[in-house]
């Protein structure tokens, strides 16, 4: 059920693009903005985190703007809060001896923005995930197993309360981070 939701969430596929008239086209299914591709531009916009978000229908545009707002990205406080949890989280990681040396060798200003727009995806930010999917960016890492990654999640979860963001949301983005563990640990998912 969990890994459904991240999987949607993941999933969600938005583009922007700058309002200009163009000739009508059929409603959009989803409420995902116009393909930046398209020559078309709808005349509906919204901005959200400085990006102009636009739709052909008044409907498509408030759909958008209820489902970001509905989500764990912005109910937690967005980018802003997704930065502070960031810096937070990796101080934690890096000063954990069992997991700190699967580290050493990486620009760690990097992967804080990796890690950002990644976890940002996956809480329902409008801005997708362009980097690797988690099976692929964690397969080189030897040796790499449940200890690990229980120490990685527990300084998420301690990243979180330190915040104060509310248990519900905390259980949410938990249960979010969990259903990740057999593609970071490279192992087929258990059988359910
Ligand atoms: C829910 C758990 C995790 C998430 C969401 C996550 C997320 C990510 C992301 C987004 C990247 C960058 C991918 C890219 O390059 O496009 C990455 C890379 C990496 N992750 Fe994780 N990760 C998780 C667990 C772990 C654990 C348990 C470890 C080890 C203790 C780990 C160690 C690393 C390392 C070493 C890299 C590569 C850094 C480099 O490029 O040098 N990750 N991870």
């Amino acid at each position: 059920m969990t890994k459904t939701i991240l999987t949607t969430v993941l999933a969600l596929s938005i583009r922007t693009i700058a309002a200009e008239p163009g000739p009508a086209k059929p409603i959009p299914a989803s409420t995902a903005p116009l393909n930046d591709s398209s020559p078309s531009k709808g005349a509906f916009s919204t901005v959200y985190e400085d990006i102009t978000y636009t739709f052909e229908t008044e409907e498509a545009k408030n759909a958008f703007v209820q489902k970001v707002t509905a989500s764990i990205y912005h109910q937690i406080g967005g980018k802003a809060s997704m930065e502070a949890a960031i810096e937070i989280f990796y101080k934690k990681v890096l000063a954990d001896d069992r997991i700190n040396h699967f580290f050493k060798d990486t620009n760690m200003a990097k992967q804080k923005q990796k890690q950002k727009a990644f976890l940002s995806a996956a809480f329902g930010s409008p801005v997708k995930w362009t980097g690797l999917d988690m099976r692929t960016a964690h397969a080189d890492l030897p040796g790499l197993n449940d200890t690990h990654f229980n120490a990685v999640a527990g300084h998420l979860q301690a990243t979180l309360e330190e915040l104060k963001v509310k248990k519900e949301l905390i259980d949410q983005i938990m249960a979010a981070a969990g259903s990740l563990r057999d593609d970071v640990l490279n192992r087929k998912p258990a059988a359910k």
